[in-house]
């Protein structure tokens, strides 16, 4: 079983968003995943109770029950544990840094974001896990996503080549308690997601079944 922890110290960066697609891109390509959501605001499970019963599983608690929430989820049998975390570099994402394969920062391009994201990054170094950048609802239009990688590679900060966009299949689906590939399932945001899923699952080591990689 793998964990992959999204941690950023912003608010809005998206990391409930990326936590929910990415748990139910998982779950398309076959993989049983948990969902741990230790933000007190509780996004992911509010998310998961407008979904009903659905995959993937979602659990929330405080942080500090967060090993024994992924020992349940070992136990259970899930091959991915997702953590959603509050939008901080204390304690709480110091706990969920040591608990993951790999600590993925959700960061939008804008100059602000950039500059706060060193706190992640030094927080992954701290727990000695691998990180990786994700620039998130970059614009459609124009270099900004682009220029945005430029920046943080600049800074020796490993950043996936998967840029997701700002589109509004992200956040309408949550409404409904989807994610973008079942409310636009050949959308770009849906695109978007399994493309990022795949890279994420690559550093990780999760094997990628060929149906994800032909985009089915
Ligand atoms: N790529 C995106 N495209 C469109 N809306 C997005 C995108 N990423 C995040 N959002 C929206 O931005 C807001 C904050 O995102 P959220 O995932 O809740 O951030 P965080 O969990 O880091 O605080 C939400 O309303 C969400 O729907
Ligand atoms: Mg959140």
């Amino acid at each position: 079983m793998k964990t992959i922890a999204v941690i950023s110290q912003k608010g809005g960066a998206g990391k409930t968003t990326l936590a929910v697609h990415l748990a139910v891109a998982a779950e398309q390509s076959g993989i049983p995943t948990v969902l741990i959501d230790v933000d007190p605001q509780g996004s992911s499970r509010v998310w998961a109770e407008q979904r009903g019963g659905n995959v993937p599983e979602v659990l929330s608690d405080h942080a500090k029950q967060l090993p024994a929430l992924i020992e349940k989820a070992r136990k259970a049998g899930a091959g991915l544990v997702i953590v959603d975390t509050a939008p901080n570099a204390d304690q709480a994402a110091l706990t969920a840094a040591r608990a993951a394969d790999l600590i993925v920062i959700p960061c939008r391009p804008s100059l602000y974001d950039l500059a706060a994201i060193v706190a992640s990054v030094d927080l992954s170094a701290i727990a000695k896990k691998q990180h990786v950048a994700v620039i998130n609802a970059a614009p459609v239009q124009g270099d900004m996503g682009q220029d945005a990688r430029t920046n943080l590679i600049g800074q020796s900060i490993n950043v996936s080549p998967i840029i997701v966009h700002q589109r509004a299949a992200f956040s309408n689906s949550a409404l409904t308690g989807q994610a973008a590939q079942e409310y636009e399932a050949r959308g770009k945001a849906a695109t978007e997601i399994r493309e990022l899923f795949m890279d994420l699952a690559g550093r990780v080591g999760l094997p990628i079944p060929e149906m994800m990689k032909v985009g089915g």
